[in-house]
C-alpha cells in the first residue's frame, strides 16, 4: 500500500475534523474520498501532503511520514487544491515555468510540454491565464501539480464549479493520468464521479464510514428487488406470497409490493402467476433500481445509528 493511515486525527480547537481515520491507498489506483461538505476530506489530504500535522495518529506516504519529513513528501506528491492561484497576466507556460522554479528540475520545459499536451492546453500555452475559462484553469492547475514528476497526485474536488460538459472532460483527463500509472487520491461529494473514476471509495464523515469498490458498495447494501404495483393488496395476497419459498423478503408500500427473490430471472414469472391466481390485479412490474444516492444515504444513516 502506497499510503496508510493509522488513527489519523486532526482537531481544530474543539472541532474534530478528522477522527481516527484508518485507510490505505493502492499504488497506481484512484482512491476516492467521498463525503459531504465538512467531512474532513481536504484536511485529510493536507495531512497526507505534509501541509498540516495531525493532532494524533500518523500517515505513511510511500514510506515517508509527512508529519516528520514534509519536504520529502512534497517531492513525491502533487496537489490540486480547492483554490489554485495563477498569475493572470502571465502566459500558461510562464506560470508553469515560474512554479517549476521551486523544484530542482533538469528538464522542466520538456515536462511542461508533455503535460500541457496531455491536458490539451499546448495550443494555448502562450495565452495569458487571465483569458482562460474555468475548465482551462483547472486543467492548468492539474498540469502544475504534475511538473515535478510526483508519484502521487492529490486532486481536491477537481470538477467542483465546472459545468457538466467540462467536468466530464476533466474526468477523462484524470483517467488518462491514471493510465499513466499515477496513484491518485481524489476528493468529491459527487457520487457518480466517484463511481466513474475510482477503483475504491472511502466514504468519510470525520471517521471512515466504509472503504470498498463501487460495485461492492452496491452489492453489499442492496439486493435486487421486484416492484409489483397492484390495484389493491389484501391479506390473502400477502399470505400467498409469504408461502413461496423463493421469496426471501417482502414488504409493502401502499399498493406496491417490494419483493426480494432468490433468483429474479428464474422466479419472477412464477411469482406473477401466483399473484394473479391469488386474485391480484397487476398494474405494473418493475425492478427497483438503487441509485448511488440511496447507497450513500443509507451508509450515512447506518453510521448515525451507531
Ligand atoms: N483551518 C481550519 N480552521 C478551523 N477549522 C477548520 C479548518 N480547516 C477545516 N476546518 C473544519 O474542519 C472540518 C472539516 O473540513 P474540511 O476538511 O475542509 O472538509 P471537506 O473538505 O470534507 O469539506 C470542518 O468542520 C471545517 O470547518
Ligand atoms: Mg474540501
Amino acid at each position: 500500500m502506497i499510503i496508510e493511515t493509522n488513527n489519523l486525527t486532526r482537531k481544530f480547537g474543539d472541532r474534530l475534523a478528522v477522527d481516527n481515520l484508518n485507510l490505505t491507498a493502492e499504488e497506481g489506483k484512484i482512491l476516492g474520498f467521498l463525503g459531504p461538505n465538512g467531512a474532513g476530506k481536504t484536511t485529510t489530504m493536507r495531512m497526507l501532503a505534509g501541509l498540516i500535522s495531525p493532532t494524533s495518529g500518523y500517515a505513511v506516504v510511500d514510506g515517508i511520514r509527512p508529519d516528520k519529513e514534509a519536504e520529502r513528501v512534497h517531492e513525491i506528491i502533487g496537489i490540486l487544491t480547492e483554490t489554485p492561484g495563477f498569475y493572470n497576466n502571465l502566459s500558461a507556460q510562464r506560470n508553469l515555468e515560474y512554479f517549476a522554479g521551486f523544484y530542482n528540475l533538469s528538464d522542466a520545459s520538456a515536462q511542461i510540454e508533455k503535460y500541457l499536451k496531455l491536458m490539451e492546453l499546448w495550443e494555448r500555452k502562450s495565452d495569458k491565464v487571465g483569458t482562460f475559462s474555468k475548465g482551462m484553469k483547472q486543467r492548468l492547475a492539474i498540469t502544475r501539480a504534475l511538473i515535478h514528476r510526483p508519484k502521487i497526485l492529490f486532486l481536491d474536488e477537481p470538477t467542483s464549479g465546472l459545468d457538466p460538459e467540462v467536468s466530464q472532460e476533466v474526468r477523462g483527463l484524470i483517467q488518462n493520468l491514471s493510465r499513466e500509472g499515477y496513484t491518485i487520491i481524489l476528493s468529491t461529494h459527487n457520487l457518480s464521479e466517484a463511481e466513474q473514476l475510482c477503483h475504491r471509495i472511502a466514504v468519510i464523515r470525520s471517521a471512515l464510514v466504509t472503504l470498498d469498490t463501487p460495485a461492492n458498495l452496491r452489492k453489499r447494501l442492496f439486493k435486487h428487488q421486484t416492484m409489483i404495483k397492484l390495484e389493491e393488496i389484501d391479506e390473502n395476497l400477502i399470505q400467498a406470497i409469504s408461502k413461496l419459498d423463493y421469496v426471501n423478503k417482502h414488504s409493502r408500500e401502499e399498493n406496491t409490493l417490494l419483493i426480494e427473490l432468490a433468483d429474479p430471472s428464474k422466479h419472477q414469472s412464477d411469482l406473477i402467476k401466483k399473484i394473479v391466481e391469488a386474485g391480484g390485479r397487476i398494474i405494473e412490474v418493475t425492478d427497483k433500481k438503487h441509485s448511488l444516492e440511496d447507497i450513500y444515504l443509507s451508509l450515512l444513516n447506518e453510521e448515525e445509528k451507531i
